[in-house]
């Protein structure tokens, strides 16, 4: 794995890296030789993040980050690029979900959702992508979405159209920024154990739901790191415009 997926040479930026997928995903990176910026709005985790990241021989350097600020994402890239140069790997990351049945959702939650999983994605995605083409590198665009993007699933009519948007727009992007060397792929995960879904999970009706699973299990962490680093890396220097399912074949069950 340590050469499939070489990350030397790549300068990454993950957003949501303060929890969660974001903070594995700049650790994967960063472990294989990648300069990692590391961006969120909780930035005292980010700081922690970036010493464990040096504590163990790696580069990375953190950013504050709110993807609905536009400007923010500006900075970000600005900072970015002085510290280590063009970015060339985006892992957009950073997401929110409100679960609620469809008639319970209001305007400010369906706004907040769209704002951060699919508007924050096209900011950050348009940033990265215009910087990189502006000094023609190829690079890699990994989007986060979701199997609640390719399947329905109860009291997740908000979250769902954010991530089937996302898996969308990361086929417009390919198909545009291919001649451009940019890849584009979203990552689409069933259920795994982090601050966004811990709560849910701890309840009867969470054990109820992961018995049903057919794996009859979440997934973990580092059953994500080869499909990520596959988009991530050359490793999958023609893999673009896909939506990667990793998810032990729960979105072919009951969802
Ligand atoms: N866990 C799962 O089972 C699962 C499955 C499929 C997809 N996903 C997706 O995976 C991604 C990561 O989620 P997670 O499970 O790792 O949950 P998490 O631990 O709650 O992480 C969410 C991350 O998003 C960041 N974030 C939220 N709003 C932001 C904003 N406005 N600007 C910048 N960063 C923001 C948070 O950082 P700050 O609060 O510090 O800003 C946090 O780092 C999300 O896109 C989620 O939809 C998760």
């Amino acid at each position: 794995m340590q050469t499939e997926f070489d990350m030397r040479g790549k300068v990454a930026m993950v957003t949501g890296a303060s929890s969660g997928f974001g903070m594995y995903f700049a650790q994967l990176m960063a472990a294989r030789g990648a300069q990692v910026v590391v961006a969120a709005r909780r930035v005292e985790r980010l700081e922690q993040l970036v010493e464990e990241i040096t504590a163990a021989g790696g580069e990375a350097f953190a950013v504050a980050l709110d993807v609905t600020d536009s400007g923010a994402v500006t900075r970000a890239f600005d900072v970015a690029e002085k510290q280590f140069g063009t970015v060339t790997v985006v892992s957009n990351n950073a997401g929110v979900a409100d679960p609620k049945l469809a008639h319970k959702v209001d305007e400010a939650s369906w706004d907040r959702v769209m704002n951060t999983n699919l508007k924050g994605a096209w900011r950050v995605a348009m940033e990265g992508g215009r910087r990189m083409m502006a000094v023609g590198v190829p690079g890699s665009i990994v989007n986060t979405a979701s199997i609640l993007g390719q399947r329905a699933s109860i009291s997740q009519s908000s979250y769902g159209a954010s991530k089937a948007a996302v898996i969308h727009l990361t086929r417009s992007l390919a198909l545009e920024w291919a001649r451009k060397n940019i890849r584009v792929n979203a990552l689409c995960p069933g259920y795994f154990p982090t601050e966004m879904n811990e709560g849910y999970f701890a309840t009867p009706a969470g054990s109820a739901y992961i018995e049903a699973m057919p794996a009859q299990r979440m997934g973990c962490l580092e059953e994500l790191a080869a499909p990520f680093l596959l988009l991530a890396s050359d490793a999958g220097s023609y893999v673009n415009g896909i939506a990667l399912t990793v998810d032990g074949a729960h979105s072919l069950g009951h969802m």
